[in-house]
């Protein structure tokens, strides 16, 4: 398996220093939604990775954002965000990632998730543990809501739909020692794996965002579920993945709140 792990590893580093080389230049921006964008770099980067995997892998599929979101059912399935961040990536804000993952049937078997900005690389297998740059990680010890860093996300949908997550940040943002919405949710996933984060949890992600990130995670020692401590799968319509000692904790509150206590109205 260790094969496909350095593959990925060394595929997520290629597409990164692809993403880092445009990244000061100007964007080609086109919308997929009111603020749903897509740029000139996502598209590049998954051709590179999609021609990559097929040489390497013909028999393989590959879920891909831009192009491959309904990927058909094989033995081997790789998943791919090209860009994690592109609103980051647009506004030259340097936060973002590249994010491979390998499924084996319905199993995450390896993941890589590369920040080529900070030249950092997370790397993890199942059973075998996960990596920045070689090390081994672990997730935090912080034990208490009250001293957890956590962070999240919204839906691009957050102006049409009051299933927006503002009501689970209202509740959170008064019970934790602070959250950042930093904007890409793979990286998130793997903070939470280096215990840079506590605990992180979103609503509405695709398996290209959460595929790699979850297995990091795990692999650390945290724990993910959904938002109301149910399975997770990478379908599921939202998602918790903490150092699993504030998961409990985390878990309660967000079951506690009103879906419905919307603080904002919808456009
Ligand atoms: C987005 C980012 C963001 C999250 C969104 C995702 P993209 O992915 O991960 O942090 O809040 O829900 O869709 O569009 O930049 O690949
Ligand atoms: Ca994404
Ligand atoms: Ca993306």
């Amino acid at each position: 398996m260790g094969s496909y792990r350095d593959f990925a590893a060394r595929l997520a580093r290629e597409a990164g220093s692809f993403l880092k080389g445009r990244f000061e230049t100007a964007h080609d921006i086109t919308y997929k939604g009111e603020i749903d964008l897509v740029t000139e770099a996502d598209r590049a980067s998954e051709a590179l990775l999609i021609a990559r995997i097929e040489e390497a892998f013909p028999g393989h599929g590959i879920m891909a954002e831009e192009t491959r979101s309904a990927a058909a059912k094989k033995e081997f399935t790789w998943i791919i965000d090209p860009l994690d961040g592109t609103t980051n990536y647009a506004h030259h804000y340097p936060v973002f990632c590249v994010s491979i993952a390998l499924q084996r049937g319905d199993e995450v078997i390896t993941g890589a998730i590369c920040n080529p900005m900070l030249d950092e690389l997370f790397v993890a297998e199942k059973g075998g543990g996960a990596y920045l740059n070689g090390q081994r990680l672990a997730v935090s010890r912080t034990a208490v809501l009250t001293r957890s860093l956590l962070a999240t996300g919204f839906p691009y949908d957050i102006r049409v739909n009051p299933d927006n997550n503002i009501n689970y940040f209202s509740a959170l943002a008064v019970r934790a020692q602070a959250i950042r919405r930093a904007g890409a949710a793979a990286l998130d996933l793997a903070y939470v794996a280096a215990g840079r984060f506590d605990g992180f949890w979103e609503l509405k992600l695709h398996p290209w965002d959460t595929a790699s990130g979850c297995l990091m995670v795990t692999e650390a020692g945290g724990e993910v579920t959904d938002l109301f401590g149910g399975p997770f799968t990478l379908h599921s319509p939202h998602i918790l993945a903490t150092n699993g000692r504030i998961h409990e904790a985390m878990s309660e509150v967000l079951r506690g709140t009103d879906p419905l206590d919307v603080r904002m109205k919808t456009l």
